[in-house]
């Protein structure tokens, strides 16, 4: 019976924004390995890791270089890459969506009064040579939601509830499996201990501080700015 309350807390901890089973799914494990066995992908090919609970379906579509911080909260920092299919050759009119948590780390969901909705998310398109690029802020690790059942789970484990700093992407192109995947920022506290399993040491890149006229003119920024490039490898899928 135990059992039985505990999931039926969990399902009315659920609404529109809310998500407490893709939350619990996570904080068991149970995501990273459903994620195992469904996305096994050739060497080479990004590693996928878990989508969690605050990806909206209807991502804001954005030119390249726009600005998906609209409270900037957080140190600003450009975000840039390009899409490659697993034979090297770039993939334009790839599509990149892209969301993150803000300075303070709480997602746009979960501060509706303060932040602006749909802030730190954005749909782009990769150009010509597969590039995208956009404008951020340097993410910050956060704890997941724990006034509810999932939290209570981790007290009663005595597991903290933290992650380390990510940004979220899922990113498609014709002809090619999608990865959901995040970026992990190295340096960040709880690497080694994400309270949900996510991070693969292949998705850890630095944030750089660039001090190049040239390079801030491509990014429409100022120079000296900070840089995290992030590049995506998609694996062809089989035709016919
Ligand atoms: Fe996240």
């Amino acid at each position: 019976m135990r059992g039985i309350e505990f999931l039926t807390a969990t399902g009315q901890k659920c609404d529109d924004k809310r998500q407490e089973f893709i939350l619990l799914s996570d904080l068991l494990g149970v995501s990273m390995l459903v994620d195992a066995i469904n996305h096994r992908r050739p060497a080479g090919a990004t590693e996928s890791t878990v989508l969690g609970p605050f990806h909206l379906v209807d991502s804001p579509p954005r030119d390249l270089g726009a600005t998906i911080s609209l409270d900037a909260k957080g140190e600003p920092c450009v975000v840039a890459g390009t899409v490659r299919s697993l034979d090297g050759t770039p993939l334009p009119g790839a599509l990149v969506d892209v969301w993150q948590a803000n300075g303070d780390g709480f997602y746009d969901v979960q501060q509706p009064d303060q932040q602006p909705e749909l802030n730190l998310r954005g749909l782009f398109t990769t150009n010509d040579n597969g590039r995208y690029w956009l404008n951020s802020v340097v993410p910050r690790h956060y704890p997941v939601p724990t006034d509810g059942p999932a939290g209570d789970l981790l007290e009663a484990t005595g597991r903290h509830s933290y992650r380390p700093a990510h940004i979220h992407f899922i990113v498609g192109a014709p002809g090619h499996h999608p990865v959901t995947t995040h970026m992990f920022l190295d340096g960040s506290p709880y690497l080694d201990s994400d309270a949900v399993f996510g991070v693969k040491r292949e998705l850890i890149r630095p944030v750089v501080t660039v001090d190049d006229e040239r390079r801030a003119a491509e990014f429409g920024v100022q120079a000296p700015f900070r840089l995290i490039e992030f590049d995506i490898t998609l694996d062809p899928a089989l035709q016919g």
